[in-house]
């Protein structure tokens, strides 16, 4: 749990009661978030919307769904791409992923926190690609439903696709300017399913777990909790890859080793 040292006792203990009824209402603990970053979000948006404190504003957000979409659209920052760091997705392409396939050629692949779908189309255009998308078990998860629905619609505009390899994007995207298709065999392949990765139990077995540019926002506690998580997780020899400012010291506590920059492997 962080101190809310930024306000004053009134204030904090306001933000602190906001925390307990939003976890008690919806399972989201918004401890487990960076408080400062958090705190800014939601005081904006509360400010915003005429509540002068966090009580009144709780209440309405109970009572209005408008501004419960709102508050749930703000704490989860949905920002994503396709390829989003391209020469990662390249080393995942050109020798994590052969070398997976080597052993076995049904993979079993997490995109976690995948926000409105860049990331599973992503895989599932390298799998294709590799010829083992037939085979795989591709599932996609985030906190948020709202862009659940957007990831299963599968439209983007270019400023998203724009990393796409251009012999990928001729294979698996259709349309232009505002509304890009992902093709149909992809949309089929992806599981898309609600999840909370600070409160929810998590499948096993699998081969690549996806986890990018979520665990940024989330307290050192509440990381370390879930590095532990992903390691059981994955198969062992299984990889976990992370975002490119979310580099785990010590990988070994959790039974991981570095199998290069922002890939972790589970060690047997
Ligand atoms: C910045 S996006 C990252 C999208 C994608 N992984 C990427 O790197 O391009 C962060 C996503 O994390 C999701 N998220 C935030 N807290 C979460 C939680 N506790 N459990 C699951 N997803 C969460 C948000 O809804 C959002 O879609």
């Amino acid at each position: 749990m962080s101190d809310y040292t930024s306000g004053s006792t009134a204030e904090n203990e306001d933000f602190s009661a906001f925390i307990a009824n939003v976890r008690k209402a919806t399972s989201i603990d918004l401890s487990q978030y960076k408080e400062t970053q958090m705190r800014r979000r939601l005081t904006t948006l509360r400010v915003k919307n005429g509540f002068p404190d966090f009580t009144s504003y709780f209440k309405a957000i109970m009572d209005e769904p408008r501004l419960r979409n709102e508050f749930l659209d703000r704490m989860t920052i949905n920002v994503s791409e396709f390829w989003r760091n391209p020469n990662r997705w390249t080393l995942l392409m050109e020798r994590f992923l052969p070398d997976m396939l080597k052993r076995s050629p049904k993979l079993k692949v997490w995109s976690a926190a995948c926000s409105t779908g860049e990331e599973p189309y992503t895989i599932a255009m390298i799998l294709d690609r590799l010829g083992a998308l037939g085979q795989a078990t591709l599932i996609a998860s985030d906190i948020d439903e709202g862009v659940l629905a957007r990831a299963k619609n599968g439209v983007y505009p270019e400023r998203s696709v724009r990393e796409v390899p251009k012999e990928m994007a001729a294979a698996y995207l259709s349309g232009s300017g505002d509304a890009f298709q992902v093709d149909e065999k992809l949309k089929r392949a992806v599981r898309f399913q609600k999840q909370n990765l600070l409160f929810d139990d998590f499948q096993d077995g699998f081969d690549l777990i996806v986890c990018r540019n979520v665990m940024i926002y989330f307290t050192e506690e509440a990381k370390q909790q879930l590095y532990e998580k992903f390691a059981k997780a994955l198969k062992p020899g299984g990889i976990l890859f992370v975002g490119s400012t979310e580099q785990i010291f010590s990988p070994g506590q959790y039974g991981l080793e570095t199998a290069d920059t922002f890939f972790y492997r589970r060690i047997v």
